[in-house]
């Protein structure tokens, strides 16, 4: 199978989307040139170009896409080749209404913009189908080729008739027979009870709420069936190519598509990270998503965009400051990504995105952002030893889409509770100490681990709860967060407040109440305060680590273990759950990176190389064990280093150092 590697070929891969139909093409030749200056090696062209190489229903125009692809070649640079069916030209929605999607009140959703089909259409698969087919045919043997692209962050909801039908099989295939899927959705409840498959719809515009589990499976098939879509494409050019990676660009923690499941569908996985400049905690948010797609690839993966500056799709767009751009690169190299690469190369003076930065921004060649994405590419040249190497964990955060879709529906204990939220609060708390983690599914093997962190999981199947209650029995330490456990595979909730399996591990007799707290509302405990969430609930074995002290809950467990599982019934505030995992990964062995680095400075160890990153505005000084050379300054580095602000050095330990280390030089 192809890998990343086919498409490294041993440097790092750096570049971006491409969009030249934008420009006349004497402008090319200056991309081209001006892609060189940068270390540029790659391009990712086609992404949304569906309308100008098939102007009309049928016809096609490959021309331009041959003379941009040849070009490319002729400078070094490898194309990343999209297949164009996320945009579907005007003329398909024109011609072929069933191709566009209806909203949950039966609306038209309409051309204009993008990303506007049905994955349900059998029309819009056939034309996509087609073109694909063709542009594979095309560029099969071009030498530019490293990698296909299908379609773009498959997002695309719809409640048409045609989904309907589609949803039906989908649930036919699940259920086996409608009084299957009765038993499933709890339909006996408010008269829902079907008689017949063909009664069953996507969930609509209803009158009050609707069924919960019918949601869920919803949203199961919706990722299902883009995934198809996807699946088809691919094929086709595999078909072409069996040696080319085939991938497709996620959302970074996206709802709407279960990126385990879509992730063992391709060679490559990638992603698209945009963290808020401003955001204090941009770094975590970059490291947490850089952890989950290593996680999902199971190795390298490929940054496939990010911003070299401004978004403008929040309400207010800050730029990024001067070296947040390199340090926010490096940090994904660090934590696996063997390839960096932006939306867009040429910032775009027409359209929706003409105010999103592209690495050439509007100032153009002397422009800050454009000197600073030529450090970059300079210094991703120097980082050849990276490229294929793995980063370990020695922790990890369990993460499932369908525990996220069940738990936010409407109707639960609180709205306040946001799955994201949580599972960034607990990771924050992880990497503030230095803990190096992994992202992992319930069901996945975990005994590789020697800490196990379930943040949130308020669905889990009976084989997720077998898997957790033996990772843990065989000597796992296991930290649970608040409501988990509490709902089986069909949103159907386990009696006693959560599983009785998982209530006997972690020693809680019963859970009496869930007690949410409003948004301004906190209850001491030991040693810290409790936010967003309490549980009234009994213990049967488990050991009181810490209580809530006053209100209701007086005297109640909030923290509680029972061995080496944990149960938190709480939010703490963000030092306390650091301080409290930073704990309980001691006694389980599992070390920081670099003990003892200052406020802010990250160390990612990956292969033999050990990143140190400062995310602060300020320089910093930062000690290293050991004596090391910097891949990017040459220097060697033995005691105090001086990191600039936003500074990041890349180490590799010299042969003196070693030995000094393992105590064998005297
Ligand atoms: C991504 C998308 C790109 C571009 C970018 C802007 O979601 O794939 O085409 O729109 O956002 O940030
Ligand atoms: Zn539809």
């Amino acid at each position: 199978m192809p890998s990343l590697d086919d498409a490294t070929r041993g440097r790092p891969v750096f570049g971006g989307d491409y969009n030249p139909e934008q420009w006349p093409e004497e402008t090319w030749t200056e991309d081209f040139r001006l892609m060189r200056e940068a270390g540029v090696n790659s391009v990712t062209v086609g992404v949304f170009s569906w309308a100008k190489i098939e102007p009309r229903p049928g016809a096609r125009d490959f021309g331009w896409l041959d003379r941009l692809t040849d070009l490319a070649h002729g400078h070094g640079v490898g194309v990343v080749l999209a297949t164009p069916t996320a945009s579907p030209p005007p003329w398909m929605g024109a011609r072929h209404p069933e191709t566009l999607p209806r909203d949950e009140n039966g609306q038209t959703v309409w051309w204009g913009s993008r990303q506007q089909f049905c994955a349900s259409s059998p029309t819009y698969r056939r034309y996509a189908a087609a073109i694909t087919e063709d542009l594979a045919a095309r560029y099969a043997g071009h030498p530019a080729l490293t990698m296909w692209h299908i379609n773009n962050e498959y997002c695309t909801h719809c409640w048409c008739d045609e989904t309907a039908a589609h949803f039906r099989r989908w649930l036919r295939a699940r259920h086996g027979t409608v009084e299957a899927l009765n038993e499933a959705w709890g339909t006996a409840f408010w008269s829902q009870r079907y008689d017949d498959w063909e009664e069953i719809i996507p969930p609509r515009r209803a009158q009050y709420r609707r069924n919960p589990a019918q949601e869920l499976d919803f949203r199961r098939f919706t990722s299902d069936a883009l995934m198809e879509c996807y699946v088809a494409e691919r094929d086709i050019v595999a078909r072409h190519t069996p040696l080319v990676p085939v991938t497709t660009n996620f959302m970074p923690f996206w709802s709407g598509q279960d990126a385990w499941a879509w992730s063992a569908e391709e060679d490559v996985v990638s992603v698209d990270i945009y963290p808020d400049p401003k955001d204090p905690l941009g770094g975590q948010y970059n490291a947490m998503i850089g952890d989950m797609t290593r996680s999902q690839a199971r190795g390298p993966w490929m940054l496939m965009e990010q911003a070299a500056g401004p978004v403008n799709w929040r309400e207010v767009n800050h730029p990024k400051p001067r070296g947040l751009n390199r340090l926010l690169s490096l940090q994904s190299v660090a934590r696996g990504a063997d390839a960096v690469c932006y939306f867009q190369w040429r910032q775009s003076r027409q359209g929706a995105e003409k105010f999103h930065s592209g690495m050439l921004s509007h100032a153009g060649e002397r422009g800050r952002t454009f000197q600073e994405v030529k450090r970059i590419g300079a210094e991703l040249a120097l980082l050849e030893d990276v490229v294929g190497t793995r980063a370990t964990a020695g922790i990890a955060v369990l993460h499932d889409w369908n525990s996220w879709w069940a738990g936010q529906q409407d109707g639960r204990p609180s709205r306040e509770v946001d799955y994201q939220r949580l599972v960034r609060a607990w990771h924050r708390a992880l990497w503030e100490s230095g803990l190096a983690t992994d992202f992992a599914h319930p069901e996945h093997d975990l005994r590789g681990y020697r800490m196990v962190v379930v943040p949130h999981l308020y669905l889990l199947t009976d084989t997720a709860i077998d898997n957790l209650v033996s990772y843990a029995r065989g000597g796992g330490t296991l930290v649970c967060g608040f409501f988990t456990g509490v709902a089986d595979e069909h949103d159907r909730v386990r009696e006693g407040g959560m599983d009785a399996r998982l209530r006997a591990l972690l020693g809680i007799g019963t859970v009496h109440e869930w007690w949410p707290l409003d948004p301004d509302e906190s209850v001491s405990c030991d040693g810290f305060d409790a936010t967003l969430w309490s549980e009234e609930l009994s213990t049967d074995g488990g050991e009181v680590v810490a209580a809530y002290r006053g209100g209701e809950l007086d005297g109640l467990a909030a923290v509680l273990r029972a061995g080496r599982a944990w149960y938190v019934s709480t939010l703490p505030s963000p030092p306390a759950l650091r301080a409290l995992l930073a704990g309980i990964a001691e006694e389980a062995g599992v070390r920081p990176v670099v003990e003892g680095l200052p406020e802010g400075v990250e160390a990612v160890r990956r292969g033999e190389l050990l990143f140190v990153l400062n995310h602060g505005r300020e320089p910093v000084t930062v000690t290293v064990p050991g004596t090391h050379h910097d891949l990017l300054t040459g220097a060697e580095v033995a005691g105090p280093m001086e990191l600039e602000r936003f500074g990041v050095a890349v180490l590799r330990e010299t042969a003196a150092g070693r030995a000094v280390a393992s105590g064998t030089a005297r």
